[in-house]
């Protein structure tokens, strides 16, 4: 997607050095748009656990180029396999929830398990890493073009009226490669000209619905309004929310999800109000291992100050301010659980399904 009218990917190999990989650092968007550079693979393990690059999608692709950054490492190694194998280990300590990162170290050690020769290991870690940021994008695409089916329903019956999206956090194309998962349809609808028109949701304690969905939808002029995050209730009941889309970080077998706190209770809230809430996923994001979410996902928590500070821009610089009494203790849980039975739908790269083994097994019947 656009950043001021120019394509970017959020993540790219440096066209003149292939041994250094790059992305947005998303710590000061939107008042400092800033790269940062990765040429180790602890870089992109920092890149990951100090939130440079966030977003279950994202954070895979950026682990898939730490492994081809650590096979570049391990041509100087005694013990080369052994070598990767041990940054795998370091990097899926990095952020416990995002199933896209085991699931990216898989793919990655899986590529070059079986080539000895140092030269054709790199040549295979940096080949199967551009794969799958490539792969991310056409799944993105292509969530976009089915949740673009349900977009369109809804602005038939609303004649012109703009159709009214949720959405909570960023699930955008901050957290993929482009387009994004949850705004995908919206930005397809919005080039087709349906009208829309997107309540983003602030996200405490980080604000990336304030600081990165809302850039992003700037950037590629979708009408938009940002809310503080109990204000979604409120306008579910008085009928100004059509369908909410989110993202999510992991998906069980049963369609229980995981994503960014405070999404289950824009779940309730939506099914106490009979509005349709909808998960945008691709299928690596599905956890087929496990099924029930509140008891089997690992659920990320983080420093207590992303609480107890906020960061904003103040006099031509990003700062933080205290907004408690300094000893006030603070929990920082990054995720909670949706429960299936509040989930609408799940959109995925296939098409859209019920939230149940049975649904996602229809379109993905080779993990029967
Ligand atoms: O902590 P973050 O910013 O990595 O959390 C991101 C989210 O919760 C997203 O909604 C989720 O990763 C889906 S992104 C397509």
């Amino acid at each position: 997607m656009n950043i001021k009218g120019q394509h970017h990917h959020t993540i790219w190999v440096n066209e003149q050095n292939p041994n250094l990989i790059q992305a947005f650092d998303q710590r000061w968007f939107p008042h400092q748009i800033e790269v940062f550079d990765m040429s180790t693979s602890d870089a992109a393990a920092y890149a990951i656990k100090e939130m440079v690059v966030r977003g279950a999608p994202l954070i895979g692709v950026t682990a898939a180029y730490g492994m081809y950054l650590a096979c570049i490492e391990a041509k100087e190694k005694d013990r080369p396999k052994e070598y990767i194998a041990e940054v795998a280990t370091k990097l899926n300590a990095t952020r416990p929830t995002a199933v896209n990162l085991q699931w990216a170290l898989n793919e990655m050690l899986n590529a070059v398990h079986s080539i000895s020769d140092p030269d054709q290991r790199v040549d295979a870690a940096l080949k199967r890493a551009n794969e799958i940021k490539e792969e991310d994008i056409t799944i993105c695409n292509h969530i976009g073009k089915h949740g673009l089916n349900l977009i369109e329903e809804i602005a038939e019956r609303k004649q012109g009226e703009p159709v009214q999206i949720l959405t909570h956090c960023n699930a955008g194309w901050l957290a993929t490669i482009d387009w994004g998962t949850a705004t995908s349809p919206v930005y397809q609808a919005h080039e087709k000209g349906i009208p829309v028109h997107v309540w983003v949701d602030e996200t405490r304690p980080r604000n990336q619905g304030a600081s990165l969905t809302a850039f992003e939808l700037n950037e590629q002029g979708v009408p938009h309004t940002l809310i503080n995050d109990n204000t979604g209730g409120h306008l579910m009941q008085h009928g100004l929310v059509d369908l909410v889309i989110v993202g999510t970080d992991r998906t069980t077998r049963n369609g229980d999800v995981a994503n960014k706190i405070g999404t289950y209770l824009k779940a309730l809230a939506a099914h106490d109000n009979q509005i349709p809430f909808y998960v945008a996923l691709p299928s690596s994001t599905i956890d087929w291992t496990i099924k029930d979410g509140l008891k089997e996902i690992p659920i990320e928590t983080r420093d207590e100050d992303e609480v107890k500070y906020i960061q904003g821009f103040v006099d031509g610089s990003v700062k933080s301010v205290l907004i408690c009494p300094e000893s006030t203790p603070a929990v920082n849980y990054g995720f909670d659980v949706t429960p299936a039975k509040y989930v609408t739908g799940l959109i995925t790269e296939r098409g859209i399904c019920e939230a149940s083994e049975k649904g996602l097994l229809g379109l993905f019947p080779e993990k029967a």
